[in-house]
């Protein structure tokens, strides 16, 4: 079996007890959290920055902390997050002049760069940068807001990268995010994906652990 990753997204989160719902999600079984920062600029919805990354890594959350960046410009804050305790950091392409200045960036900063990709984002954009990626974000629904449904058209998509990372041979995480649930996990991975976000699926169920332990049995099914 594939090292397959869960990665809750907080955006689904109670953030009036953000913390503690963090540590619910993990103590569930989440392998990594999945923190979206928004600008309102970037796209239309506004969340949280370095200041809660650091508070949660204070209050005690010790998982890998995967950073999404849906903000425009990028590099400014970039120092911020590695410093409040961030493992990955992904950023859209065409939020930054300088593809591979912010990639540098990310890893002299001593985090995981990746990038991400919005559904009608050409594969195009990893051409000259892959070799210096260790995560390729694909998003599955248009970013801003949790709770969108699925866009099947991403499956063709993840399967595409998945060959250029195996051609790449180098271990770079496939990330997908939007919409995935327990009913389409196993398209996702079939595809080739192998890292999973889920907001609303997990954090809006009743129990969190049934969910991830439902979501890890579905991907063990896997061949
Ligand atoms: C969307 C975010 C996603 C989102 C996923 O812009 O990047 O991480 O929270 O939420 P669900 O799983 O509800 O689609
Ligand atoms: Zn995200």
């Amino acid at each position: 079996m594939k090292d397959y990753k869960i990665a809750p997204s907080i955006l689904s989160a109670d953030f009036s007890r953000l913390g503690e719902d963090v540590k619910k999600v993990i103590d569930a079984g989440a392998d990594m959290i999945h923190f979206d920062v928004m600008d309102n600029h970037y796209v239309p919805n506004l969340t949280f920055g370095p200041m809660i990354c650091e508070s949660l890594r204070k209050y005690g959350i010790t998982s890998m902390i995967d950073v999404h960046l849906m903000i425009k410009p990028v590099d400014r804050i970039i120092p911020d997050f590695a410093k409040a305790g961030a493992n990955y950091i992904t950023f859209h392409p065409e939020a930054t002049d300088h593809l591979d200045r912010t990639i540098n960036l990310i890893k002299d900063n001593g985090c995981k760069p990746g990038i991400v990709l919005n559904p009608a984002t050409p594969v195009s954009y990893l051409e000259h940068c892959i070799g210096n990626l260790d995560m390729i974000l694909l998003m599955s629904v248009n970013p801003g807001f949790p709770g969108q449904k699925f866009i099947n058209g991403t499956l063709e998509k993840i399967s595409s990268v998945r060959h250029l990372i195996d051609n790449s041979e180098r271990e770079i995480r496939l990330e997908v995010d939007g919409g995935i649930n327990l009913e389409n996990i196993d398209k996702v991975a079939k595809a080739g994906a192998d890292t999973f976000v889920a907001g609303s699926a997990i954090f809006n169920s009743d129990n969190y652990k049934k969910t991830i332990t439902s979501m890890r049995e579905v991907l063990s099914k896997i061949k």
